[in-house]
């Protein structure tokens, strides 16, 4: 596992993962931190036993050798007035590095990445993984998962659910502003959003990250419910690779490479991009197209997250054959 700067986000989901039985085996790896965090949680009575890198004495490759997940949150998270597109100077390089070292010191690992701009972080690593000989798309992931906690949490009222994880509301596209596609339309139990407060909810999906910096002040962005939201997505990856049957979640993927992705592709013309995804043993065994039916206000919606979503694309794979 690898994890932020962040000593907050480093503990959070450092804390969900140690917590977790289908967990028998954590490795933190951080510039700082990591041994400090890793003595407390080990005092915790549950399954997993716990490790804590840092860069001296090949502790990347110590924390990745084995490993059958690999979460990267890694990078500096957003100030006001900052999209997650400014973050693209200093986190791409650390994505780089880090997949670099996934592709030498653990190739077939599931790798789950939180990163952003994930919108061109996740190309990056499908860059880096390719010219290592060691792309299997099955296996990358970009963790979007916190736009459908997001919006099953802001649509919670019309689903009348008691806990809105019971609700699924999809929201595929990209995760930065307009590449965010919250599908209205395409809810489960169905509900309706009344008209009047459509766009304010879609909005508030698309910028929900927004909200986060600007209530932190400076202090950085999401990072607790980053941290639910990135569990949820790797226990599922975890139970689907144990046998477990009939799991869907929504992940930024590379769609020429995984079954039915090539419907996406062609409807979207994008190589990367969010949808549902059904999870087995093997990783994203199948990209579920649910384009078909949507509304005219999702289609417009779909039209913004394209024309965004290709620059982000581009400016990732450009980044990862151009840098040294
Ligand atoms: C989020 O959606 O909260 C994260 O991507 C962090 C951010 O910069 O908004």
């Amino acid at each position: 596992m690898l994890f932020s700067e962040l000593l907050v986000a480093l503990a959070s989901l450092s804390l969900l993962l140690k917590a977790c039985p289908l967990v028998d085996d954590l490795a933190l790896y951080d510039v700082v931190n990591t041994p400090g965090v890793a003595a407390d949680l080990s005092h915790i009575s549950s399954v997993a036993k716990i490790t804590g890198y840092l860069p001296k004495d090949d502790g990347l490759k110590l924390a990745l050798t084995g490993a059958d997940v690999v979460v990267i949150p890694a990078g500096i998270p957003r100030k006001p007035g900052m999209t997650r597109d400014d973050l693209f100077k200093v986190n791409a390089g650390i994505v780089k590095g880090l997949v670099e070292n996934i592709a030498e010191f653990a190739p077939k690992a599931f790798i789950l990445v939180i990163s952003n701009p994930v919108n061109s972080t996740v190309p990056i690593a499908a860059e880096v993984l390719k010219a290592a000989g060691v792309f299997d798309p099955k296996r990358l992931f970009g963790v979007t998962t916190l736009d459908v906690v997001r919006a099953e949490t802001f649509t919670q009222e019309f689903s009348g659910v008691k806990n809105a994880s019971d609700a699924t509301v999809p929201v595929i596209g990209g995760h930065s502003g307009e590449t965010i596609v919250p599908l209205f339309s395409k809810v489960s139990p169905n509900f309706q959003i009344p008209a009047d407060r459509y766009d304010a909810l879609v909005n508030r999906v698309q910028f929900g990250g927004d909200e986060v910096v600007k209530a932190k002040d400076g202090a950085g962005s999401a990072t607790l419910s980053m941290a639910f939201a990135g569990f949820r997505f790797a226990e599922a990856v975890i139970k689907a690779s144990k046998g477990e049957k009939g799991i869907v979640e929504p992940t930024f993927v590379y769609l020429p490479g995984v079954a039915g992705g090539d419907e996406i592709a062609k409807a979207t013309g994008l190589d990367f991009f969010s949808t549902p995804v059904e999870l087995g043993p093997n990783g994203a065994e199948k990209a579920i197209n649910i384009l078909d039916g949507i509304t005219e206000q999702e289609k417009k919606l779909l039209e913004a997250c394209v024309k965004g979503l290709q620059g982000n694309i581009e400016k990732g794979v450009e980044f990862a054959k151009n840098s040294p």
